[in-house]
């Protein structure tokens, strides 16, 4: 894959991707791929409470009917331009969408720009909003590109009317169709936040090297369950990580000085072709999926029980007996993926709904309202 053609912005070394993607189909040949897992029994789901939904927030369909009845095809028309000039926009926007709902709500907090310390300009400022902290300093700025330009598309033809946190949940929803995931119908009635604090951030988001007590954890304080955590995971499907994140896993795991040993040793050998252990640069990205980088489909869970998952936060969700069967139910099946993906899209993007005088309509997303 020419990444250059792709418009990716960041170097996803040629040779090693073929390499990578060499890897995960002689891999999957006969594993995971073409065998059905046993369908879960539904004592488990239950157990693992991922039917538990978050408290409803009076999100609605038609929020918007009489107001800007064409919001979705407005956001439709923006969103699928940019996916043409950065497709890499995509899963930057899906992930813009879960930093957005993890910290504090679905609310477009995310979205505020940091500003520079006007006392003091030359030194780097403190963190102040969400932005600032290193979980959120390498989203790409395409993602908050593509949701400016939408909020602007949607403000020339309903002025003061929809706000950002809707916007970008509906762009997230348009570049999961647009890599090939399913299409689902986006609620809409979220507030945008009145402020985005830096302090907010930390413990509110997973990590690349998370356990799984320590995600089902983070999802749990978001009243989401092991379920979602699975299925929300599946947005690995697209996507790539810096070296960074997998650094320790191939080189010296956990102090051992050699690459974690659940990692197959062909997998570890092509990410070290494209992650040097030092000196690399730091705009080096591997891809999540490493069988179909570019298409939004269930081979993720596949590549987890062939021991391909990328980050130790998602090759643990095969290994943990609590998660393992809901890989293996979603690796069967994509249908059953989409549905389980959608549903927990909708849960998420209804966490803790600012309505009424707790939130604002911003005009253009990166700055409050009454900021100037
Ligand atoms: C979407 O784009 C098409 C083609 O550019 C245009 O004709 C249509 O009016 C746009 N629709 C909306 C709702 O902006
Ligand atoms: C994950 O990495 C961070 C540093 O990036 C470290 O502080 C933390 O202890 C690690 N957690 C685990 C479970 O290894
Ligand atoms: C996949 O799951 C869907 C939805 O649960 C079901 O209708 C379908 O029969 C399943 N397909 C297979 C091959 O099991």
């Amino acid at each position: 894959m020419d990444s250059s053609s792709r418009g990716i912005r960041f170097l996803v070394h040629r040779r090693a991707l073929l390499l990578l993607l060499l890897v995960a189909s002689s891999s999957l040949v006969g594993t995971s791929r073409g065998r059905e897992a046993q369908p879960l029994p539904a004592a488990a789901a239950t157990a693992l409470g991922s039917r538990r939904s978050p408290e409803r927030h009076g999100l609605a369909l038609d929020f918007y009917a009489r107001t800007c009845p064409a919001v979705d095809q407005i956001v439709a028309n923006v969103t699928a331009a940019q996916y043409r000039d950065f497709p890499a926009a995509g899963p930057a926007v899906l992930r813009l969408f879960h930093h957005d709902c993890f910290v504090e709500g679905c609310d477009a907090s995310i979205l505020i720009a940091p500003t520079a310390d006007a006392a003091a300009p030359a030194r780097p400022p403190p963190p102040r909003v969400e932005r600032d902290m290193e979980e959120n300093r390498n989203l790409p700025q395409e993602a908050f590109d593509t949701v400016e330009l939408a909020k602007a598309a949607v403000e020339s033809k309903c002025p003061g009317i929809v706000s950002c946190a809707d916007v970008l949940a509906l762009a997230a929803r348009d570049y999961v169709q647009l890599v090939g995931g399913p299409y689902y119908a986006v609620k809409k009635g979220r507030k945008d936040s009145k402020v985005s604090l830096a302090g907010k951030v930390r413990g509110s988001l997973p990590r690349a090297n998370s356990t799984v007590d320590e995600l089902l954890r983070v999802f749990a304080g978001k009243g989401l369950g092991a379920a979602d955590l699975v299925a929300l995971s599946g947005a690995h499907t697209v996507g790539f990580a810096h070296c960074v994140h997998v650094l320790g896993r191939i080189y010296d795991f956990r102090g051992t000085r050699r690459p974690d040993p659940v990692m197959d040793a062909r997998l570890v050998k092509a990410l070290r072709m494209s992650c040097p252990s030092s000196g690399g640069s730091a705009r080096v990205v591997v891809p999540f999926d490493v069988s179909t980088p570019f298409q939004f489909d269930h081979a993720y869970y596949a590549n987890l029980q062939a021991r391909l998952g990328l980050l130790a936060s998602d090759q643990a969700l095969f290994l943990d007996a609590r998660t393992r069967p809901l890989v293996q139910d979603l690796a069967a099946n994509k249908t059953r993926f989409f549905q389980a993906f959608v549903a927990s899209m909708d849960r998420m993007g209804s966490i803790r709904i600012k309505k009424g005088r707790k939130g604002e309509v911003r005009k253009v997303c990166s700055q409050h309202l009454f900021s100037a």
